[in-house]
């Protein structure tokens, strides 16, 4: 099985960023707790974050042809913005799942609405980056069902 889990903007600023809200751990970390659960389970991982939304298509088009089985996305402030990112995610049709490490439903209004997470089964939110590894679970899950 082949994952791709793609990160938005400011993700990479783990650790540094508003640590009240995102917590104390970095990019990095994340990317190695990804890493290890998927090896754990014994799916194939990429992981990709940008903070350009044309780069997030282009990665999500090219999962396409890659032959990706899942992809769990955090696509940060363009969840709120990004039609091109619903666009894509409808476009490939490969099964994905939405996460955020904050509890997006108790904050801003602005941040109530998502784009991507109307193409996505699933969306995990509020945990932390525990969450990620929810949302390779429901993932594995739903494409073994399949
Ligand atoms: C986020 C929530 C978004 O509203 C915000 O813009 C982010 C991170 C989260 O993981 O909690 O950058 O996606």
């Amino acid at each position: 099985m082949k994952f791709l889990v793609l990160n938005g903007p400011n993700l990479n600023m783990l650790g540094i960023r508003e640590p009240e809200i995102y917590g104390r751990l970095t990019y990095e970390d994340l990317e190695v707790f990804i890493q290890q659960v998927c090896e754990n389970l014994h799916i194939d991982v990429e992981i990709f974050q940008s903070n350009y939304e044309g780069a997030l298509v282009d990665k999500i088009q090219q999962a396409y042809f890659d032959k990706v089985d899942g992809i769990i996305i955090n696509p940060a402030a363009f969840t709120h913005t990004s039609v091109a990112i619903l666009d894509a995610l409808k476009a490939v049709s490969i099964p994905a799942v939405e996460i955020h490490i904050s509890k997006v439903e108790e904050r801003e209004d602005f941040r109530q609405i998502s784009y991507p997470g109307k193409a996505c089964f699933a969306t995990v939110m509020g945990k932390g980056i525990d969450g990620y590894k929810e949302a390779i679970l429901l993932l594995k899950n739903k494409l073994q069902e399949a």
